[in-house]
């Protein structure tokens, strides 16, 4: 190689060493006589002192060396000078005293600082994403990304597994999103589809007698980009025959634990996970991927003011709705615009309002000495002492609390207050960032009534099986069948999800039917998973993990484009190769295809 050391590697046991070193100009000094480079490269960086006395040659290239300049370093490992050593760098004690100097290739000036930890504009990090991705925080981020993906490997191979890879060009894998096609040259007027999860793939392998699969998998879902969402990203998808719900989510909780521990020891995994219902965290937390490193639930409190005279409270109750409500400690002195913030909140989820109640204004101290003075709220005029006392007892609030109470359909109330409790979760930084929270939600309906199609839809895919006792349901009721399915949330995310599966042809044709799928479409889109299942397909189940957003919890960072090499915009585009772009005339002839304008 060019060099026979790494930058990062060096420390006061290699004090008298020759070494030679490659990287990148970092910083440069010019204290008159001498001149100090920080030199780095993947593994960090190092010191290099350029003193004419030594070599006036290097020291007549090093002049000439600039930030970003690509250099390669003979000279000898020396201790710093008492006094000039750098503690914040773990090559801090030594320096090297350079014998030797060449410029390998020399560099425009970057359009952001690399070597600063410094804010800049997103675009413009990604069209240079070449020089993001040598700043340390991008650099740690795909190191990361490396170590949970090996150790994800290393232990599914441990545990029985073997990584099969499935192709990209099939034919449409439904999870819910738009496809992106692939026009056939070949076959005039057909197109492939890019598979949104290898889903059907992984459970022919179950057919084909593969029994425990895995593939760190590609899937792409022409759908709107958000923090955690990308048009392409990547899961740990994995498939098992003969195996009960709880082996799969037993072993990816011992999966986690392990992983965590090997890759980030500094941060607590909660455990055991905890098994929750859909419904239970609807109402106790307002989403189905709660955050729980904090509590704040989210309380009931109709049945208190069923027959209060504030009217909005007793006419939702009446109604048929919900009063519920959660407790914001110490923050009974918001002001009148914070509270407006709050209830601005609650209005973008399709409440009709929030009602804030404040229990005084010193904090602390039992709920004893309340009354109607202290409190203050918008409904304190027609709310009774003891009905403010019961719903701040219910919601474990103190004086000097905030209660948070919103009233109207149970889904949207509950909508309300999942996100004011996300909202004042953040306020009052009740979330311990090196703690990770895991859950499995469990037991969702299998089927949504779509209202726009007037249609079924399957709440997750067509392929979950459905719990065996409400199979008579999908007949009569299917909106109350329950899914073999479960998610695994963590800290507000939802990570992954996987079921049990359906495993007749049987079975799988009746859930198509009531989807709306006449017979000929079933033949044409998924004949081939009901042909299969004819040929002793056995039990089995799964479940995808997104990758990137376990690397972005792990990383601590906000969105899952901080984790991914080349990640799109928001808005879908490549920035670093100006994708997508217009084709020539010629390839779209090859194609049989013709641009229509819009
Ligand atoms: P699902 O659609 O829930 O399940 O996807 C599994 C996990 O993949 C991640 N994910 C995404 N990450 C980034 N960008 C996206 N656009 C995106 N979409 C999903 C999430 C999600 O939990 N075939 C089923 C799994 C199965 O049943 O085994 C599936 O794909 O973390």
């Amino acid at each position: 190689m060019l060099k026979t050391h790494s930058c990062g590697e060096l420390r006061k046991e290699h004090v008298g060493k020759k070494v030679t070193l490659a990287g990148w100009v970092d910083r440069r000094r010019d204290h008159g006589g001498l001149i100090f480079i920080d030199l780095r490269d993947r593994e960090g960086i190092v010191q290099v002192a350029f003193n004419p006395e030594v070599s006036e040659a290097s020291h007549k290239v090093a002049d000439r060396m600039r930030s970003e300049y690509v250099v390669r370093v003979s000279g000898e490992v020396a201790r710093r000078p008492r006094g000039t050593e750098n503690p914040k760098l773990p090559t801090g004690e030594v320096e090297i005293i350079a014998q030797e100097a060449e410029i390998l290739n020399p560099s425009k000036t970057p359009p952001f600082y690399v070597n600063e930890d410094v804010e800049v504009e997103e675009n413009l990090r990604l069209k240079y994403r070449y020089l993001d991705l040598r700043r340390p925080r991008m650099r740690e981020s795909m190191m990361l990304r490396h170590q949970v993906v090996k150790f994800i490997r290393d232990f599914l191979d441990a545990n029985g597994f073997i990584e099969i890879e499935t192709p990209i060009l099939i034919k449409s894998t439904p999870e819910g999103a738009r496809d992106y096609l692939v026009p056939s040259r070949l076959h005039p007027g057909k197109f492939y589809a890019l598979p949104q999860s290898p889903q059907q793939l992984k459970q022919l392998l179950m057919v084909a007698g593969m029994e425990k699969y895995y593939q760190i998998a590609r899937c792409f879902r022409d759908e709107d980009t958000r923090a955690d969402r990308q048009p392409e990203f990547t899961q740990l998808d994995l498939e098992m025959s003969f195996v009960e719900e709880e082996d799969i989510l037993c072993l990816m909780e011992e999966l986690f634990v392990s992983l965590v521990a090997a890759v980030k020891p500094q941060m607590r995994v909660l455990t055991p996970f905890p098994r929750l219902s859909y419904a239970e965290v609807l109402d106790r937390y307002g989403t189905d991927k709660p955050d729980l490193r904090f509590g704040m639930e989210i309380k009931d409190l109709s049945d208190i003011v069923a027959k209060s005279s504030f009217s909005i409270f007793a006419e939702a109750v009446a109604s048929g709705g919900k009063v519920k409500g959660i407790c914001a400690p110490g923050c009974a002195d918001y002001t009148r615009r914070q509270l407006e913030e709050l209830n601005e909140l609650a209005r973008s989820c399709g409440a009709g309002g929030l009602v804030t109640i404040s229990l005084g204004d010193s904090a602390g101290g039992g709920l004893d000495g309340l009354s109607m003075e202290k409190v203050r709220s918008a409904a304190a005029k027609f709310l009774t002492t003891d009905e403010v006392k019961e719903m701040a007892r219910r919601l474990e609030a103190k004086m000097g609390d905030l209660l948070l109470v919103v009233a109207g359909e149970a889904k949207v109330v509950n909508l309300a207050l999942g996100e004011l409790r996300q909202e004042m979760g953040a306020r009052l930084k009740l979330a311990e960032p090196n703690t990770l929270a895991f859950a499995y939600i469990k037991n969702f309906p299998l089927f949504r009534w779509d209202e726009e199609a007037g249609r079924w839809d399957s709440e997750h895919h067509p392929f979950t099986k459905p719990w065996d006792e409400d199979i008579p349901l999908i007949d009569t009721d299917p909106g109350k069948v329950r899914s073999k399915h479960y998610d695994m949330v963590c800290n507000g995310y939802e990570i992954g999800g996987g079921s049990l599966r359906i495993h007749t042809a049987e079975l799988q044709r009746k859930v198509f039917r009531l989807l709306g799928y006449r017979d000929e479409e079933i033949e044409e889109r998924f004949g081939h998973m009901l042909e299969a299942f004819e040929y002793g397909a056995p039990p089995h189940g799964g479940i995808a993990l997104g990758i990137d957003r376990i690397v972005m919890l792990l990383a601590g960072r906000e969105t899952i484009r901080e984790v991914i090499a080349f990640p799109k915009t928001q808005s879908a585009l490549d920035l670093t190769f100006n994708a997508p772009s217009p084709v020539s005339e010629a390839q779209l002839a090859e194609l049989h295809i013709e641009l229509r304008e819009e």
